[in-house]
């Protein structure tokens, strides 16, 4: 199964963005994780519609777009506008159906993300409409956490779930993810593994993308 490895621009040096990208334009990931935060939704702020629009234009990779922000139908468009090629919303915000609605009018893929405290169950009604689910394995609002061991079982459950309705969604685990515990989150059912410390803080960060996507 092909992994599929979104670096997390969240760790990136941003003064040196046009550098960042020019490594990661090479490298084997194949999606760039954009961490987009309100204060409100989480008690963190970080960047918003026109750094990715600046962004859009140093590389033509997937961006993912994760709104970790208290009303996402008022931005969705926007952010498609600015280069998204998937937005994810959380589960915890306002109209979760019409959130679904407007990414898909977008025509771009669709991805629900779901804090640590979230029962996996609320997702049941959403599922044949997405394309991925963004399980939150840390707190959201930081990077460079530590993995929430109990995230395991909820990705498992994730995948019982998925095969016994038989829908096709994959699923992408975010925060906390690491050469060491790769192995396992991908066994659990992963197929989309966010990593932002791990990869931006490596010494050979080409390189440790590759070993993220072979464990
Ligand atoms: C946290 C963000 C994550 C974060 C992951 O709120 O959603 O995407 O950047 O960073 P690491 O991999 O360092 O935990
Ligand atoms: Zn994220």
């Amino acid at each position: 199964m092909n992994t599929i490895i979104a670096p997390s621009l969240l760790s990136a040096d941003f003064t040196q963005l046009k550098n960042e990208f020019s490594w990661l334009n090479k490298s084997n990931a194949e999606w760039i994780h954009l961490d987009v935060m309100d204060g409100i939704f989480v008690p963190n702020i970080s960047f918003g519609i026109p750094i990715i629009e600046q962004c859009r234009k140093l590389s033509h990779k997937h961006f993912d777009v994760h709104l970790m922000i208290t009303k996402p139908n008022l931005y969705i468009e926007k952010f498609y506008q600015a280069g998204a090629n998937s937005i994810s919303f959380h589960i915890e915000t306002q109209d979760v159906a019409s959130s679904i609605n407007l990414v898909k009018q977008c025509g771009i893929l669709c991805g629900i993300a779901i804090n640590p405290q979230t029962p996996i169950q609320e997702l049941v009604p959403y599922l044949k409409k997405i394309n991925f689910v963004c399980l939150m394995s840390v707190q959201p609002g930081f990077g460079g956490q530590k993995f929430i061991a109990s995230s395991i079982e909820k990705i498992k459950e994730l995948k019982i779930i998925k095969n016994e309705l038989k829908i096709n969604f994959d699923i992408q685990v975010d925060g906390g993810v690491t050469l060491e515990n790769a192995a396992e989150i991908k066994n659990a059912g992963a197929s989309i593994l966010v990593a932002g410390n791990t990869v931006f803080k490596s010494e050979k960060p080409l390189m440790t993308i590759d070993k993220l996507k072979e464990i």
